[in-house]
């Protein structure tokens, strides 16, 4: 996002021997420049010469600087070139004008050739970031069929890597913080290179331990309480596709030996049966804490730690591939255009350059929840920092962040204690509401429920609305 040194620029100002000065000046720089002394050749030079600039003195006999910029936004809307006023001292009431009528900044005259510069270069730089944006809202960039996003060097290792998995079933181990993308990183990897069959996965940190192996391998009727019919497990359905065993780390010793076989040898009996099935697939294997630090406590083996370390992709925090952030957010704001029906338009490089500065605990899912939030309640389509608000401890109680950590803590300890759907139901419904400042509509929405579905819920739920 360099400032452009051949950009044109147009300067419209009725005293010839100070946009003579400004035109030698510019061009020294490396700009192509053209002049008009009023309004109407102003218009006529916009129409004939595109700038991307104008730099627009207000005071000039026939048509005004204010008149012009009026015909433009009329017939040009938002594809208008910037436009930079040049204002006498203390003319507050045109400068107000201007700003309504879209001008993007202000020189108050005289102006030091120095400060000229400057400001061309954050109008050329402010035009680089729009075409940016407009660029990758219009589907230019999508590597893996606009999935994972991200250009850094440490993004293009990992596709490098998953290009090399073709042609192999070799074992994948996915390490990350929580919220990086591994899961996306592993179905890359299953469309890559196994798209005709099924991707399944499997959340270990969600099953109880006795329940791991029947899901893992299936069982037969009659193999303990409650199996009343053969029951197929997850190896069974990923066939010659693809297993995601999520969170491996949490899985029990005697589990752990299991899965060595069903590596080693590619055979597995289901719980109770004594016929043995083949897996033709590929596992991929994913963990958000040190595997080789819980190996060597002894809470991981060591053996099944080699066989699933075959292939080894680290998905770095956001924090380390902060670069990779204005792709990501217009990346989301198409998502959540699409998925929630927003229409966000753009982001503004002040919001982008303040989402720069937050640490991202929560990585690319806390980013992802930002800008969803941030584009539920979108004023005028365009992405502010104050859009973001929510985000700076000054202007709330805490972060989204933070109140995700809750979330998913909470999560946790739902599912430690195994509570009923509805519980977790209730908490989802609590969230999107809040989210959505308690927009009735919108939360239907993104539910999928009707308005009076959510209606009885708030009332059975006895949710209350504290926002
Ligand atoms: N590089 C990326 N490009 C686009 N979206 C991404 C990228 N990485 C992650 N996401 C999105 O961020 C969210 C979290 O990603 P994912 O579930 O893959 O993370 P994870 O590392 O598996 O997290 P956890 O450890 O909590 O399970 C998803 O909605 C995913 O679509
Ligand atoms: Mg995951």
């Amino acid at each position: 996002m360099s400032a452009r040194k051949n950009g044109k620029i147009l300067i419209v100002d009725d005293n010839s021997s100070i946009s003579r000065s400004y035109q030698k000046y510019l061009e020294s720089e490396g700009y192509t420049v053209f002049v008009a002394s009023d309004g109407v050749e102003g218009i006529n030079m916009v129409e004939k010469e595109s700038p991307d600039i104008i730099l627009l003195d207000i005071n000039m006999p026939g048509k005004n600087g204010i008149e012009m910029l009026e015909e433009l936004r009329q017939n040009m809307g938002r594809s208008m070139p910037l436009t930079i006023m040049l204002t006498a001292y203390g003319d507050l009431e045109a400068a107000v004008k201007a700003t309504n009528l879209g001008a993007y900044d202000f020189l108050t005259k005289p102006i030091p050739l120095e400060k000229l510069r400057l400001a061309v270069k954050r109008g050329f730089e402010k035009i680089s970031f729009s075409e940016q944006v407009a660029y990758i809202l219009e589907d230019k960039i999508s590597p893996f069929k606009n999935t994972i996003v991200g250009r850094d060097s440490s993004m293009i290792e990992i596709y490098k890597t998953i290009g090399a998995l073709q042609g192999n079933k070799a074992t994948v181990l996915i390490s990350g913080e929580s919220g990086t993308g591994k899961e996306m990183v592993a179905r890359a990897i299953h469309d890559t290179t196994s798209p005709d069959g099924p991707f399944i996965a499997i959340n270990c940190a969600a099953l109880p331990e006795n329940l791991i192996e029947s899901e893992l391998t299936g069982y037969v009727k009659g193999a303990f309480t409650g199996a009343d019919t053969d029951r197929e497990g997850k190896l069974d359905a990923a066939k010659n596709g693809t297993l995601l065993l999520d969170e491996i780390s949490v899985t029990p010793l005697e589990f752990q030996a299991k899965l060595l076989r069903v590596l080693q040898e590619k055979e597995y009996f289901p719980v109770g049966g004594s016929k043995k099935r083949t897996f033709e697939g590929r596992i991929i294997a994913s963990t958000n804490v040190n595997l080789k630090s819980l190996v060597d406590q002894g809470k991981f083996r060591e053996d099944l730690f080699y066989r699933l370390n075959v292939i080894n992709i680290e998905v770095p925090p956001l924090r380390e591939h902060i670069s990779d952030l204005d792709l990501l957010i217009v990346h989301f704001m198409k998502k959540v255009n699409t998925n929630m029906k927003t229409n966000v338009e753009s982001i503004t490089k002040e919001a982008v350059d303040f989402l720069k500065t937050h640490s991202w605990p929560g990585n690319i899912r806390e980013l992802e929840n930002v800008v969803t939030k941030a584009a539920i309640n979108v004023k005028d389509r365009i992405l502010t920092r104050d859009s973001f608000n929510f985000l700076d401890p000054e202007y709330s109680n805490g972060s989204l962040s933070d109140c995700q950590a809750n979330e998913t803590e909470n999560m946790g300890d739902l599912f430690s204690s195994l509570v009923p759907l509805k519980e977790i139901e209730k908490k989802y419904i609590e969230f999107v509401l809040s989210s959505t400042k308690w927009h009735k509509g919108k939360s239907a929405e993104i539910l999928g429920v009707t308005r009076p579905t959510l209606d009885k819920r708030i009332e059975e739920f006895k949710l209350i609305k504290n926002v």
